[in-house]
């Protein structure tokens, strides 16, 4: 063995052992049942020519959003568009116009015959998620699924353990954790300068686009939930939701959930497909701070307000009162890097592919957002009774 081919075993060995302990650790603290019995073998090393070779990726789904990915695999150094796949003749057609050295077909069993393909990303509609991605790892591909994973809570249980016990990555789509806004929230969340953390709140409403498959909390707050959780670092204790139907369709298509995480702190969520003002947006509030984050604000994404309330001592000679003592400060608004989010999210899966650490926006994560997106359902069924999650 040339020395040179030695180190590049070597390393691989290496950090195929790193990312080994990393996904043992996640799955357990994630709680992913059966991921924390299931012994955990480190991925083959992948049967390509060189480590260092693109990742050969399928897109399944070139539909609305799968457009997006096609683009986006296809501009990343690490990675190559091996194959589309749709089962529209027109979609295909669009994507031999676009890409004319890109082969295509009409069927998964077509992707799956091929010996040329490392991994998998899924665009097709969320109904059809949970078949194709127990079919991609069963045949050894690694998976990159848009969100929601499953429509069940135990759906994505099996196929967090079928990707843990075939040594496979699997990816949720969740393109907010790789929003250079939403990285920024976070950072001026840090728990001096934002204090107590008090409350949360996101608004995702549009005309549509309405689903045929999920209801409009399926649809949109997977992303909200997704922020949330990412933001706290945990996962919501219970959920409450009222949802409404005023399209005429068979699905909520207006939805308000709200999530309660540990220490009190609540997030409020409120999605539609029904309201002609389209809002992406999310709000921090602490004892200290106030942050929003407008993912439809170009320039200005991120706003920091550096006022908060909070409690202080007893007033003397009143029975219980408390003086409240109110900050005021400058309104800040941090310097945003320009950067696509769904490439950035393209770039962490090819990265976990090639031996890295398990990616932001991991099974286990997507997990977490689906025991929510279940409790909240049952609440609305129950007109907003508190579920556990
Ligand atoms: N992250 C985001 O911001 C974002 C934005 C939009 C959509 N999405 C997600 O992307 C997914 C796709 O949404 P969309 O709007 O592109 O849907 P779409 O209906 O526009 O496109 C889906 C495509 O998949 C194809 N398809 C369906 N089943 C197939 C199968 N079994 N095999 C091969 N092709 C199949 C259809 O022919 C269609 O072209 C959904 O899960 C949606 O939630 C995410």
């Amino acid at each position: 063995m040339s020395s040179s081919l030695f180190v590049v075993a070597f390393f691989t060995e290496k950090s195929l052992e790193r990312r080994a302990g990393a996904a043992r650790r996640e799955a357990r603290a994630s709680g992913c049942l059966g991921a924390a019995r299931t012994r955990y073998r480190p991925y083959p090393i992948i049967s390509r020519a060189a480590v260092n070779d693109p990742v050969r990726i399928a897109l399944i789904g070139f539909g609305y959003w799968g457009p997006n990915y096609a683009r986006v695999v296809n501009e990343l150094p690490d990675a190559e568009l091996s194959v589309v796949c749709d089962r529209s003749p027109e979609r295909l057609t669009l994507v031999r116009d676009r890409y004319r050295a890109v082969p295509t077909c009409g069927r998964v069993e077509e992707v799956f015959a091929r010996d040329d393909i490392d991994a998998v990303v899924i665009a097709t509609p969320a109904s059809t998620h949970a078949a194709l991605v127990r079919a991609s790892l069963e045949h050894g591909r690694h998976v990159l699924v848009e969100k929601p994973m499953a429509l069940d809570v135990a759906a994505c249980e099996a196929l967090c353990e079928l990707a843990t016990s075939r040594n496979r990555v699997l990816m949720v789509g969740y393109t907010f954790l790789y929003n250079a806004g939403v990285r920024k929230m976070k950072e001026y969340m840090g728990p001096e300068p934002f204090g107590q953390m008090y409350y949360l709140h996101a608004t995702r409403t549009n005309l549509g686009p309405i689903r045929q498959d999920v209801n409009a909390v399926w649809d949109l707050a997977p992303h909200d939930i997704a922020i949330f959780n990412y933001l706290l670092d945990e996962q919501p204790v219970w959920a409450s939701a009222i949802g409404t139907r005023v399209l005429r369709t068979n699905r909520d298509d207006i939805a308000f959930a709200t999530l309660g995480y540990k220490n009190d702190v609540v997030g409020n969520i409120h999605v539609s497909w029904a309201d002609p003002n389209k809002v992406r947006e999310v709000v921090a509030v602490g004892s200290r701070r106030r942050i929003v984050f407008n993912d439809l604000n170009d320039f200005e994404r991120v706003r920091v307000f550096e006022r908060g309330v909070s409690v202080g001592d007893a007033i003397a000679d009143s029975y219980g009162e408390f003086k409240l003592l109110v900050r005021d400060g400058d309104i800040i608004s941090p310097k945003v890097e320009p950067s696509e989010p769904l490439k950035n999210q393209c770039a962490d899966f090819v990265a976990a592919v090639r031996g890295g650490e398990p990616p932001v926006a991991s099974c286990h994560f997507g997990l977490g957002v689906i025991r929510t997106l279940a409790a909240i359902d049952e609440s609305m069924r129950s007109r907003g009774a508190a579920v556990e999650v």
